[in-house]
């Protein structure tokens, strides 16, 4: 299946606001493979379907990740939206016929980061939290460090922002996010 055609089946699946997102990511992702180096054709892929289990309904998700034994957390359990990430692997190989490990990681890790994430894992993540549809308070400044600055300080800035959004509301804060940001800043030169 060339991109194009999984274009054309990712729009009969998600709804189309859904979807303009998905293509918003894809081109993010395409520009940020770019200035940092990536192959471009995996970020493509990766930004166009890592949503692409996003439209199970949330009851369903976790039915649908044990059912391919999918490693689950109790935080999973609670907010099982989450699990639309590693699910979202499941589905880009099952039915869009991915088997490119890099680009199954970077759908997987696109909501909470993770540990020992790849530059294309990164871009990912940052291209889903920026891509033109999005909109909150202090977006314009995760573009514009995205435009100028090294790849690990934006992504250090991407998870204060997540981490503080997600302490606002009152959840639980994934420690795969906590671990991500950790890593980062243990390796980093600051
Ligand atoms: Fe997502
Ligand atoms: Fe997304």
């Amino acid at each position: 299946m060339d991109i194009n055609e999984m274009q054309s089946l990712l729009q009969t699946k998600l709804k189309p606001q859904r979807y303009a997102h998905c293509i918003g990511v894809m081109e993010t992702a395409i520009e940020l493979a770019k200035r940092f180096n990536v192959d471009e054709e995996k970020a493509a892929i990766a930004g166009l379907l890592h949503d692409c289990a996003r439209e199970f309904e949330t009851s369903h998700l976790i039915e649908e990740s044990e059912k391919r034994h999918l490693f689950i957390t109790d935080i999973d359990r609670q907010l099982p939206i989450l699990m639309h990430a590693p699910l979202g692997t499941a589905i880009a190989k099952e039915e869009y016929g991915i088997n490119d490990t890099a680009i199954l990681k970077a759908i997987a890790s696109h909501t909470v980061g993770g540990a020992y994430m790849s530059d294309l894992d990164k871009i990912i993540y940052l291209a889903d939290m920026i891509e033109p549809h999005r909109k909150y308070d202090g977006v314009e400044k995760l573009r514009q460090l995205a435009a100028t600055t090294d790849l690990d300080t934006v992504m250090i800035s991407a998870f204060d922002q997540s981490i503080t959004f997600i302490m606002r509301k009152g959840h639980t804060i994934h420690p795969y996010t906590v671990a991500a940001r950790n890593e980062i800043l243990l390796t980093k030169e600051l």
